[in-house]
């Protein structure tokens, strides 16, 4: 295996992988993509917390008191990088409804493939919180990367980047800035286009989600 292979978790739930099989398809409509990415991200998410720590506490059932279960740890935010990002935030609030969310701001520019940023908005305690920064598409690698560079620089210490389809170019440059960084995905494509776009993929994520193409 690479080494740039080994943060990388790919969620292989047969319902994650029929569900995507749907979304690919250039016959399924916006309608029907939106819903499947929104279901898709909930189901993910499920895996993207997997590991999160917990602690016992004492409670009293209706029968007998216990020592039981809940979360511990930092408290979770959720950054969707817009506007792709934006069709998996909602399904990941599902599970995790007291996330706080951030929102950033990117497109990539289609001649140099780099991205551009144009707003930022993230909660005032991002530094004490863990952060699942979601896009569907790792592509050349470089939104998500600088997403999560945003995210660091305003002081959180753990980024994990939740996605749905991701190209190997993508996780190695990713892998190559921020080392520490888990990356969740549904499928690892083949490779690039000449235009940046995975191939096989799945098109143009956001015109996808909102229709505009
Ligand atoms: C898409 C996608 C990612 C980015 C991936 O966004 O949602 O943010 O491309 O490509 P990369 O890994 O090469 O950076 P896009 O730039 O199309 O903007 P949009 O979501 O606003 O349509
Ligand atoms: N952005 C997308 O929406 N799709 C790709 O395949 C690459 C970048």
């Amino acid at each position: 295996m690479q080494d740039y292979m080994k943060n990388v978790t790919v969620i292989d739930h047969p319902l994650v992988q029929h569900k995507l099989t749907l979304m690919r398809d250039k016959n399924t409509g916006t309608k029907d993509f939106r819903m499947l990415l929104n279901e898709l991200s909930t189901l993910m998410a499920y895996e993207v917390t997997r590991d999160l720590p917990l602690e016992e506490v004492d409670i009293e059932t209706p029968v007998a008191p216990m020592k039981a279960h809940v979360l511990a740890g930092r408290k979770l935010g959720i950054v969707p990088i817009l506007r792709a990002g934006l069709g998996m935030a909602e399904g990941v609030m599902e599970l995790i409804p007291a996330a706080k969310v951030g929102h950033i701001g990117l497109y990539r520019n289609p001649e140099t493939l780099k991205p551009v940023s144009y707003y930022c908005k993230l909660p005032s305690d991002t530094c004490s919180r863990d952060m699942i920064v979601v896009d569907p598409m790792l592509a050349t690698g470089g939104s998500a990367a600088e997403g999560i560079r945003i995210v660091k620089e305003a002081g959180c210490r753990t980024v994990r980047l939740m996605c749905l389809v991701a190209a190997p170019e993508g996780i190695k440059a990713l892998y190559e800035q921020h080392p520490d960084v888990p990356i969740y995905t549904a499928a690892i494509d083949s490779h690039l286009n000449e235009h940046g776009y995975i191939v096989p993929g799945l098109g143009d994520a956001g015109d996808r989600i909102f229709g505009t193409k």
